[in-house]
Order: structure tokens, then sequence, then C-alpha cells
């Protein structure tokens, strides 16, 4: 999704600008661009595709200045094309303006202003906001910044300069993260931290409805009726390199690799194992709430959404009380009953889904209480909270989720083994637990070795048009997150389904071009697993299987079979996903696919 770096101070902001563009281009983009004010005017330099087309571009032009901002664009409101690229620029060529989020309220605007005349040169919404705050200025970009705003309906992370008031630039946030970067006589701004990171670890994030303006020795931010509102300066702890690819050739391998020390990080501090029980210190306050819970409603997309249909299972499981799970897309909008004794809980890696961020507003405004289980600290989740639980696997960078899925996992059952405890399980159950978490990463550890045959599956299976996972209770999720994976990543078309559903309609696509790949590890829907591989094999169907070590029986029925280590069945989707993320990823590389930032895909989907 877009992204925003802005730079101001002593340095030529060229080389930031570029290189804050290319940290960012993970969350994924179709074009970029950058603004600086060369000898009193804006110069402008935009291009689609990739960053290093941008800074080819620019490469032999007079780019000297100290202060710029830079744009990565994931089209919304028109095709990705020069034209639409950010920054946008006012009638004059003044002022120019990046932008993440959407104007809702932009076609009617951009009628008032061209009926004034103002002319448009691209289909985006940013632009509008551009002639807006040209109509309101007077020699005072942060005033026009804040009249124009004052007329937008929408969300937005802005950052404007203006040619006349070369010695500062006008941030402003509403639903679109942004922050400040504070340097030694000079300032950056940016929608994600990893952007500025090499510069500056101090940072101040924007709330919405707030401003900013930014000049080289000192930054002031202000509520939108203009009054100064002092904000802590915090330090971001996590390190660049671990935002590097690390020796691996992709971010989503180095992340699937990482699972067996994100996992034990997701549960430092927290496992209490003479206690048999977890700390959990976002919901210590909490808890009475929670233990007096009627209904939970987990809320969440994509990934996050598989993420939470597995803890649906365990949570019921364990509490013996309803459950839901929701996509946030759809709960955002249909009138959710929301009764007492409801918690929603919000599962988000990002902390900043568009929907997700909704489906929380939406619940708080029926003043039910909502906990957040995310992964990037200081994201609008996160803040927006009372109580939550960090995911703390450090950032993730490929698109595809992998490493963030298996902490959230291991969260959500986190959650329900404390309350379990609180309410009736047993100290010596609750041990039991424990004792098997903390051998998950070492069990991961054993899957990994498995990487190269694992290769040699994907180079037999490559060129398949179609595939189908299945498995049932808590590893149906895992064939629902398994197929996601495969698809986002290689585009080939994959569907998860519960085993059993299959007669009811897949059953009709079985033949030798449709392999089909099942999760029948040896848990308690295993003989009925085990009927399932048997029609499908009836049916001429090739089967990888994901089982349990030591499981001949299997063998001689499924084509390939992935031996993992045994668990309990309700951590199992920690293993069992493991195996799959790998297919998935050899299966793309092996398709020639870019597996870090898939085509039409974005990390953290801003808008709805
Ligand atoms: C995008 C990403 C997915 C992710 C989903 C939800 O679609 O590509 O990997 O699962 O958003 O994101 P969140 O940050 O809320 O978990």
């Amino acid at each position: 999704m877009c992204g925003i770096v802005g730079y101001i101070g002593k340095r030529e902001a060229v080389p930031i600008l570029i290189e804050g563009l290319k940290r960012l281009e993970y969350r994924g983009y179709d074009s970029a661009g950058i603004a600086l004010i060369v000898d009193s005017k804006i110069a402008l330099h935009k291009n689609v595709g990739k960053i290093v087309a941008l800074e080819k571009l620019v490469e032999g032009q007079d780019t000297s200045s100290h202060i710029g901002i830079g744009h990565t664009r994931w089209a919304t409101h028109g095709v990705p094309s020069i034209a639409n690229a950010h920054p946008h620029i006012d009638c004059s060529g003044r002022i120019a303006i990046i932008h993440n989020g959407i104007i809702e309220n932009y076609g009617s605007l951009k009628r008032q202003l061209q009926n004034s005349g103002h002319e448009f040169h691209s289909e985006t919404d940013t632009e509008t906001l551009a002639h807006l705050i040209e109509e309101f200025y007077r020699g005072d970009l942060e005033e026009a910044v804040r009249n124009a705003l004052v007329e937008v309906e929408g969300t937005y992370g802005i950052l404007v300069i203006c040619s006349e008031e070369p010695d500062r630039i006008v941030a402003a946030r509403r639903g679109s993260p942004l922050l400040i970067g504070v340097g030694n006589g000079e300032h950056f701004a940016a929608s994600d931290a990893s952007a500025i990171l090499q510069h500056t670890r101090d940072v101040v994030y924007l709330d919405d409805n707030e401003m900013a303006l930014l000049t080289r020795e000192q930054f002031v931010t202000k509520n939108v009726q203009a009054e100064v509102i002092p904000k802590k300066v915090e330090k971001i702890a996590y390190d660049l390199e671990k935002i590097e690819r690390g020796g691996y050739d992709h971010f989503m391998l180095k992340e699937i690799c990482e699972q067996p020390q994100s996992i034990q990080d997701c549960m430092r501090g927290r496992l209490l194992p003479k206690e048999g029980t977890v700390r959990l210190g976002g919901l210590h306050e909490h808890l009475d709430q929670l233990l007096n819970t009627r209904r939970i409603i987990l809320t969440a997309c994509g990934t996050s959404w598989h993420a939470s249909l597995i803890g649906e299972y365990i949570l019921e499981d364990f509490l013996r009380i309803p459950v839901e799970v929701e996509y946030a897309s759809e709960f955002r909008y249909r009138n959710p009953v929301i009764d007492e004794g409801t918690v929603v809980v919000v599962v988000s890696q990002s902390g900043e889904t568009a929907d997700t961020l909704a489906a929380l507003r939406e619940t708080k405004k029926r003043r039910a209480p909502v906990i957040g289980i995310c992964n990037v600290v200081g994201s609008s989740i996160a803040r927006e909270t009372v109580a939550g639980v960090y995911l703390h696997v450090g950032p993730e960078i490929g698109v595809a989720s992998t490493k963030a899925f298996t902490a959230q996992v291991t969260v959500l059952t986190l959650i329900a083994l404390l309350l379990a405890r609180k309410k009736w399980m047993s100290q010596e159950e609750g041990q039991r637990i424990i004792a098997e978490l903390e051998k998950i990463p070492q069990k991961i550890e054993k899957i990994l070795t498995l990487n190269k045959s694992i290769l040699e599956l994907a180079k037999a299976y490559k060129d398949a048009r179609n595939f189908l996972y299945l498995g049932r209770g808590y590893n149906f999720p895992v064939a629902l997150e398994g197929a996601l994976k495969l698809k986002e990543i290689s585009y080939i078309h994959a569907e998860g389904y519960p085993a059993a559903e299959m007669k009811h309609g897949p059953i009709a696509l079985i033949d030798e071009n449709m392999p089909v790949v099942f999760i029948a590890i040896r848990d308690s829907s295993y003989e009925k697993i085990l009927s399932n591989i048997e029609e499908v094999k009836a049916r001429g169907g090739r089967v990888i299987a994901v089982v349990n070590e030591g499981d001949e029986k299997i063998l001689s029925t499924v084509d390939h079979a992935i031996p993992i280590p045994e668990t309990l069945e309700f951590l199992s989707p920690l293993l069992t996903i493991v195996p799959l993320q790998l297919l998935a990823y050899h299966i793309a590389i092996l398709r020639g696919c870019n597996v870090d930032q898939p085509r039409n895909l974005a990390k953290s989907v801003t808008v709805e």
C-alpha cells in the first residue's frame, strides 16, 4: 500500500527520499515520485514501476535540495501512470502533496474546484487536495492545509510543501499512519518507521486529526484547532538489520525460517511453567471482564482471519462459550449484534488494515470492549484498543504473512490457556500444555530441515493450474491458509475446504491434473481424513499429505508424504502450516514470481 517519506535538513534530500522509498517497497506499489524545492520552484519527478526506475530518472538532473517528499503509490483512483503518481501539484505549481488514504468526497470537491477554474491533470482523489490547499493559500501553508482539511471527508496521511515556504513541511493525519523522525538539525516524516530508521530512532506518532509542522530545527504538533499539543518522543526498539534479508534470498523465506525464533519471542516472558499458566501484561487489568465474557467475536482480514478461525476452535474448546469469526469488511457494515457480555477481538499483523480498524471503531461506538492482537507497535489498532497482546515477532516484510500467522495462533492459544486456567483447567493440565508449547520451536526447526525435499515436491507440481487443500478440525483453517499462500505468491488457483465438504462440490474437479494437499496428522479426525484421501485417490487425484512422523499406514495411500513431529491437537496448526508455506514459496520461485511483492497485493491494506 502507499508509502510516504519526507525530509528537511542540512543534507541532500534525494538520496534520503530514494532510500526511504526503497525501504517502503515491501508494502506493495505500482508507481512512485518525489517533489523537491529547487531554486524556489517545485521540482517533480515521477515514474511508473520500481523505485530504481525513479532513481534512474533523477540521475543527472538538478536535484540539489534540502527539502523533499516522496511517495509510493498503490492505485485506488485511476490506473498506475505518471499522471496519477504522487506528488500532485496545484495549478500554480507552488504546492506539492503526497497522500495515503482516500478522499471520499473528492468528486464534489473536484467539481467545485473545476467550476472556480482549477485544472486537473490526474484521475486521483489526491489532486483535489492540492487544488483545495491552493484555494486557501494566502501565504501560510499550514493555515491553508488546515482550512482545506476541514472540507475533506475520508482518510489521509499527507505531507505538503510549498515553493514559497522552502523551510517547512506540513504533515497531517486522519486514519492513515504518519510519524515524525527527530534528528539533529533535520526532521523526517514517514508512514512507516522502516523508511527513516537508518537516520533516527526517535519518533513521534501523529494521532488522528493532528497536524505537524517540520522545519530543520524543530517540529510542532497541533490539533485541528491549531492548538499546540506536546507529544512524547518515543524510541524505536527494533534494528534495521532485522528488516534486512539476513542472508536469505527473500524476506518470505527468511520469515518462514525465523519461526522457531519468532514463536519463542512471542512467548518470551509470558509462560509460567511451574504455575501452568501464562502472564499477558496487556490483558491484566481486564481479566475480570474477560472471565465474565459470554461471547467472543474475532474479526480480521486475510491471513489474520485464518488465524482467528483457529482461535475460534481453541477458545470455544477451552472456554465453552460461543466464539464467532467475522471478516472485518463484513462485520463493519452489517449491523452486528454486540450485546452485553460480548468481547470483540481484532486481529491484525499491521494494525493498520482499514476494514479491521473500522470494525474496531464500530465496536467502540457500541461501547463493547475491544482487545487488539497485532504486531506493529504503535500502530492504529494498538493505540485505539484499551487492552491487547502484541505478537512481538519483529517486522514482517514479505507481503504473504507467515511468522505473524503462527504468532497470532500462539497468542490466541495463550489467551485461551490463561482464561481456562482461571476458570476450570487444572494446574497439571496447564503445565502439560506449557511444556508442549515450549517444544514447538524445536519441532518447527525439524520441519525446516525438510526444505530440500519440499523443493523437490515443488518441482513436480509447479505446473499445476489448480490445487485443492483439505483439512479437518483445527487443520481446516490451515487448509485455507495453505491455499491462500499458494495463490498469493504463485498465482496458481488454490482453494481450501473442510475435507468432508469436498463431497459437496470440489470432488467434481478431481482428476490427475488436480493435486490435493491433505493435512492428515494423527488427530481425532485421522480415520475420517484417510477416507477422504481414498475418495480422491479413487478418482485419479494426486495426493500430497502432511503426516506425522512414523505413520507408515498412510504412506501406501498418498503420492507424497511430508512427515512432521507430533504435538497436541490444538497446537498442530503451528506445525502443519510450515511445510505448506515452504511448498508455496518454492512453487512460486520456480515459476519466476516475485514472492516478496506479489502482483496486485499489498502488505498493509489501508483502503477498504
Ligand atoms: C493483506 C496482506 C495479508 C494480510 C491481510 C490482513 O491482504 O497481504 O498478508 O493477512 O492484509 O492484514 P493485517 O495486517 O490486518 O493482518
